[in-house]
C-alpha cells in the first residue's frame, strides 16, 4: 500500500490510485510524525513533500515493511538520509522535470527585486500611486550586469541560459568546476570572496543541506558590491536571515527575491516589513506541467524499488551541484 501524504495534482492521483492500494494523508497543515506513524500498517511505500520532515527519529520508528519514501521534490533536506539508508529505506527524489520551472522563478525574482515590482505593486493597490514622473520608483536593469550562480547543478545552468539571453554576464561558485560543455563560457571562481566580489546579483541554486547552512552571513554580505541583488530559490538554510534583513535594512544588499524560507512557512518576520524584498511562498516548481512530471517521476521511482527493478537513477541521489 502506499502511503500519499499530500494532495496530489489529479493525474498523478488517478496514476497513483491505478497503480497501487493508496491511503491518503490529506495534510494541509504542520506534519506530525505521530500521525503518520499511525496510519502505517500495511504500507510499503510513502510519497511525501519537504514539508513532511523525515528525522531519524522517525526513521527508525517505521515498520520494517516500508522500502521506499519518494518525496515530491529534488530538495532531499527534509529526509536524513543516512538514517534511511541504515534502515534499508530507498529514497526517490525528482530530480531534471522541474530545472526550467525553478530557473524561471528565479529569473522573476532577479527582475522584480531590479525593478522594484513587488514594492510597485503594493503601492498601486494601495492607492499609493500619485502619477509618474522622471525619479519615480527607480530601479536598475540588469541587462550587461554579471550574475553569480552558487550552485552550477540543472537549475543553475538552466538559469545561466536564461540571464545570457538578457545580456547577464555569468559567473559560478560550484564545489567543482564542470567541463567546458556544461560550463558555457561562465567564469569559474574557487573561492567565496573573490565570487561575490565579482557579482552584481547573486542566485543561491543549491539544495540545503549541512555544506551550504548559513553560507550566505554577514562575513560574505559584506565582501559583496554596494547595492547587490540577492535572490533565492534553493533552500532558506543557506541564508543566515538576521544577516540578510540587516544588509538589506541599510541597503548594502539592494534588494532581495526570497522563494524559499528557514522554518517554512513561518518566515523571519524581520522580512515582513522591507519594502527591498520580494517574498513567494516556495513556488519555484508549481506549474501544473511541472507538477505533473514530478509526481509521475516519484512514481516511477517507487515503482522501480517495489517491483526490484531499481536502476540507480533518481534513487538516493542528493542533488549536490
Ligand atoms: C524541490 O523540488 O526541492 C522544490 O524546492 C520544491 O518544489
Amino acid at each position: 500500500m502506499l502511503l500519499i501524504t499530500r494532495e496530489l495534482p489529479q493525474a498523478v492521483a488517478m496514476r497513483a490510485h491505478a497503480e497501487h492500494e493508496v491511503r491518503a494523508l490529506m495534510l494541509t497543515g504542520p506534519f506530525e510524525p505521530d500521525h503518520l506513524l499511525a496510519h502505517l500498517e500495511n504500507v510499503d511505500a510513502i510519497l511525501c513533500t519537504p514539508s513532511d520532515k523525515f528525522d531519524a527519529t522517525l526513521i527508525m520508528k517505521l515498520p520494517q515493511a516500508i522500502k521506499v519514501i519518494a518525496t515530491f521534490s529534488v530538495g532531499l533536506e527534509h529526509i536524513d538520509l543516512d538514517a534511511a539508508a541504515a534502515r534499508g529505506i530507498t529514497v526517490c527524489n525528482t530530480p531534471d522535470v522541474l530545472s526550467t520551472a525553478t530557473a524561471e522563478m528565479a529569473l522573476t525574482l532577479m527582475l522584480m527585486a531590479a525593478r522594484r515590482a513587488g514594492e510597485g505593486e503594493r503601492l498601486v493597490r494601495a492607492g499609493r500611486w500619485t502619477g509618474l514622473s522622471p525619479n519615480f520608483h527607480l530601479g536598475t536593469g540588469i541587462a550587461g550586469k554579471t550574475l553569480g550562480i552558487f550552485g552550477m547543478g540543472r537549475i543553475g545552468r538552466e538559469l545561466a541560459g536564461m540571464a545570457r539571453g538578457l545580456g547577464m554576464v555569468i559567473h559560478y561558485r560550484n564545489r567543482n568546476r564542470l567541463s567546458p560543455d556544461l560550463e558555457a563560457g561562465a567564469i569559474y571562481h574557487a573561492d567565496d570572496d573573490q565570487f561575490l566580489q565579482s557579482i552584481d546579483v547573486l542566485s543561491i541554486n543549491t539544495p540545503g543541506g549541512d555544506a551550504t547552512n548559513g553560507w550566505l552571513n554577514a562575513a560574505r554580505l559584506a565582501v559583496m558590491r554596494p547595492g547587490a541583488i540577492v535572490v533565492n530559490t534553493g533552500r532558506g538554510s543557506t541564508v543566515d536571515d538576521d544577516a540578510l534583513i540587516a544588509a538589506l535594512r541599510r541597503s548594502h544588499i539592494r534588494a532581495a527575491g526570497l522563494d524559499v524560507f528557514n522554518n517554512e512557512p513561518h518566515l523571519h518576520p524581520g522580512y515582513l516589513d522591507l519594502e527591498n524584498i520580494v517574498l513567494l511562498p516556495h513556488i519555484g516548481s508549481a506549474t501544473l506541467e511541472t507538477r505533473n512530471a514530478m509526481g509521475f517521476l516519484a512514481l516511477d521511482g517507487i515503482a522501480r524499488v517495489l517491483n526490484a527493478t531499481g536502476s540507480p537513477q533518481h534513487i538516493s541521489r542528493r542533488d549536490v551541484p
